[in-house]
């Protein structure tokens, strides 16, 4: 089924002079302007502290996209020349009422009263500017147009912070406005999970603790902290990847079965799940996780400086850079079936993937033959990025006289079939947004029960253990491979792409 076009909107940016807009949202909406699926009643209003008008503002975004897209630049786009027609700009500080009434007149002009406000901006303005928009009526949905609020990560730093955030947003606004981004949900691989699970009985029929042994999630990253230390020096892995990204993940591969595709049912589902997640005691948390920083080493080729020696990282930082935990799901379907999650800076390679390890078969009847009792056991890999795709790792008999088994993978690339290298992942997030549809956001309580899901950790790093080193380029610190070995069990390599071919 063709997507229809979202309905007329003012996409209000808060940030707009900022890096997400630029370098995501910008050229996300020329995709969609491209495909059609925003048109010509789709306008963007930026608001952003920088002195200038309409034309500073698009004379900057030209100039940052035409160095993306390479021999195609973004800025020669058609559908970016169409689009920058309609981009406005309010100079000023969004603490401050002035601001506020200026959006009001704006909006007021426009031909449709329905709009969005994307807040592109540091966590600590969330709240203030949810509550000046509600002082200045602009989230009171008027004649069937609509007032919707976008929010990016990090929702809250911790559990009491999240649920005080989630209770200021939800005294201006009803939780029908708010969508709490997390980008890993306008991957396509993420949204492929729900499909791989229920399009597919093969699949579905064996998703339980008969079955599966235990599941994998990495999100593996080889950039270091580079310029980001101020933001991850007060952050680290834990919170910058755990309870969003890969939590959404993991809500995906274990939740039950939605009873439709609609969004409260799938989000009912996954809070569900995110409440099952066994929250450890202070005793339990060390023995369920490990964490790790990176030190200073060569990666491909290039010096990575230690990550305290990171411009603006505290001399004396406690902070992980890595970061693997082991947890349950207490549920009738998965009790029983750790899930291991891992994530880190610096690493072999950029990998994310979803490694689904079933159980060995009861029995190997293939007595005096060469196959060793030993079989490998199957494994379903959803691969998120990069190479988006799906493999199955299955026995085969090898071919000859004599019974011998040799594991092989079936395996789908996205690539192969589909062009979906333009994409940036933002594309259905905000179209979504603009349709109205909250599948692809997160909910305040599937937020809470994440956090409350971690709090355990947090808790005891604060009491200030130092993480375990590990060196830039390696598969993060022993102790995470001490973690899941505890089990008789290890991790999977990570996917080290192959060098590029010598012409
Ligand atoms: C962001 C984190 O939310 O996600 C970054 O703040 C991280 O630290 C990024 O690098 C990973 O996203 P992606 O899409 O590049 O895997």
């Amino acid at each position: 089924m063709k997507a229809a076009p979202a309905p007329p909107v003012t996409l209000v940016i808060f940030g707009v002079t900022g890096d997400l807009t630029r370098r995501l949202l910008i050229p996300s909406l020329v995709n969609l302007t491209s495909s059609g699926l925003v048109g010509d009643d789709f306008n963007i209003l930026g608001v952003g502290i920088e002195p200038g008008d309409d034309a500073m503002l698009v004379d900057r975004l030209d100039a940052f996209l035409s160095g993306l897209g390479g021999q195609n630049p973004v800025s020669a786009d058609p559908a970016w020349q169409r689009l920058k027609k309609r981009i406005a700009y309010i100079s000023g500080d969004f603490t401050k009422d002035d601001v506020f009434g200026e959006i009001s007149q704006r909006l007021g002009q426009a031909s449709s009263g329905n709009a969005a406000f994307y807040l592109a901006v540091p966590p600590q303005f969330f709240g203030p500017i949810v509550d000046k928009l509600g002082q200045h009526g602009l989230v009171s949905e008027e004649d069937g147009a609509f007032r919707r609020i976008a929010i990016e990560k990090p929702f809250g730093t911790n559990l009491a912070s999240a649920r005080a955030l989630n209770t200021q947003i939800l005294r201006t606004v009803s939780e029908k406005q708010v969508y709490r981004l997390d980008h890993f949900l306008g991957k396509e691989t993420v949204q492929n999970i729900m499909t791989a699970r229920f399009a597919n009985m093969m699949i579905e029929s064996l998703w339980n603790n008969n079955y599966i042994d235990h599941v994998q999630i990495t999100a593996a990253e080889i950039v270091d902290v580079g310029s980001r230390g101020k933001f991850y020096d007060a952050t680290g892995a834990l919170r910058d990847m755990v309870p969003n990204h890969l939590f959404q993940l993991l809500a995906m591969v274990a939740m039950e079965p939605p009873n439709s595709f609609d969004a409260e049912a799938i989000r009912n589902e996954k809070s569900k799940l995110l409440q099952a997640l066994r929250v450890y005691t202070a005793e339990e948390a060390p023995l369920h996780s490990a964490r790790g920083v990176y030190s200073a080493g060569t990666l491909n080729g290039k010096q990575v400086p230690a990550y305290k020696d990171t411009p603006d990282v505290a001399a004396n930082s406690m902070t992980e850079t890595f970061v693997a935990l082991k947890l349950y799901a207490d549920t009738w379907r998965w009790a029983g079936v750790p899930f291991y999650l891992r994530t880190g800076k610096a690493m072999t390679a950029r990998d994310t993937e979803i490694v689904v390890t079933f159980k060995q078969v009861p029995f190997a009847q293939f007595r005096k033959t060469d196959v060793t009792p030993d079989l490998p056991p199957n494994r379903l890999i959803i691969q998120v990025q990069p190479d988006e795709g799906l493999s199955m790792e299955i026995s085969i008999k090898s071919p000859g006289q004599s019974i011998d088994t040799l594991p092989i993978s079936m395996d789908f690339h996205y690539a192969d079939r589909f062009d979906i290298g333009k994409m940036t992942g933002y594309e259905s997030l905000l179209y979504e947004l603009f349709l109205g549809d909250q599948t692809l956001f997160q909910r305040a309580d599937g937020i809470e029960a994440g956090w409350a899901a971690v709090q355990p950790f947090l808790d005891l790093w604060a009491k200030g253990s130092p993480p375990d080193l590990y060196k830039p380029g390696s598969a993060g610190p022993q102790s995470a491979h001490e973690l899941i070995a505890r089990d008789g069990r290890e991790w999977r390599d990570l996917r080290v792409p192959p060098p590029p071919a010598k012409a």
